[in-house]
């Protein structure tokens, strides 16, 4: 029998969980979320990663800081997994499917702007099985037509374009460590921000819109809720999971 996936295991996993449990900060962003998050900033150059419940709900976050309203057109291939476009339907966009290059399996970058209209807010290239899109050319189509890159990079963690870490190139990269996934924590993802001005929205979102993240640091005396938002952050215990493999 060939098992469809087994999840990675690498031998620290329980040691690193029954540390968190005996840290007694076991919800997010104790000792492995920031370890994790640092190991990746530092790994792939992107500006902040910020771990995530899953793929899905960092792809939410983008959506959230592309400001994506309903109405808007979100530009995605035709095949990929639901949560791509789930994230921006959930905002009220319409995804606007474009069909896929039968060599990579990944969205054909020349059919891309033919598919852009006045309402066309975003573009979401998916990195099938860790395969890169053609990131120059949806890029420049991007800047011509100003327009945010998303890029749903769950099955490219680590994998690279033209010496480019996947996730790192457009405006928001969006990772998972599901089970099914080369890393995994059992159910998480997480989101990679490109440009400094996006961080603090993405913190306040992540964290049920409050400034709690800021306080942690010791920025504020007192942490409030100042914008909308939910619960993105994973326990300690996912995190320290995915430590032991990083
Ligand atoms: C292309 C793609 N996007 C998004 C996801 C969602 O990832 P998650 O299960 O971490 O939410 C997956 C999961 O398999 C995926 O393959």
């Amino acid at each position: 029998m060939i098992n469809f996936n087994e999840p990675p295991y690498t031998g620290k996993e329980i040691e690193y969980i029954k540390q968190a449990v005996e840290s007694k900060k076991i919800c997010g962003d104790g000792a492995f979320t920031k370890k994790a998050n640092q190991w990746f900033e530092e790994k792939t150059g992107t500006k902040k990663c910020l771990l995530t419940t899953s793929c899905t709900h960092a792809t939410e976050l983008a959506a959230l800081l592309a400001d994506i309203k309903p109405g808007d057109e979100v530009i995605m291939p035709s095949y990929t997994f639901c949560s791509t476009a789930d994230a921006f339907v959930m905002r009220g966009a319409v995804p606007v499917f474009v069909d896929i290059r039968p060599d990579t399996m990944n969205i054909d970058e020349n059919k891309i702007e033919a598919a852009i209209t006045e309402k066309t807010k975003a573009i979401v290239p998916v990195h099938y099985a860790g395969v890169s899109c053609e990131m120059d050319t949806i890029m420049a189509i991007a800047k011509k037509h100003g327009l945010k890159v998303i890029e749903d990079a769950a099955q490219g963690v680590l994998s690279k374009y033209k010496g480019r870490f996947l996730g790192t190139i457009g405006d928001f990269g969006c990772y998972s460590f599901h089970e099914t996934k080369n890393y995994s924590m059992g159910e998480g993802g997480a989101l990679l921000i490109d440009h400094e001005e996006d961080i603090e929205r993405a913190e306040i979102f992540r964290e049920k819109g409050t400034n709690r993240s800021k306080f942690f640091r010791g920025q504020i005396d007192k942490y409030t809720w100042v914008d909308f938002g939910s619960s993105y952050l994973p326990s300690e215990m996912n995190a320290a999971y995915l430590c032991a493999q990083l």
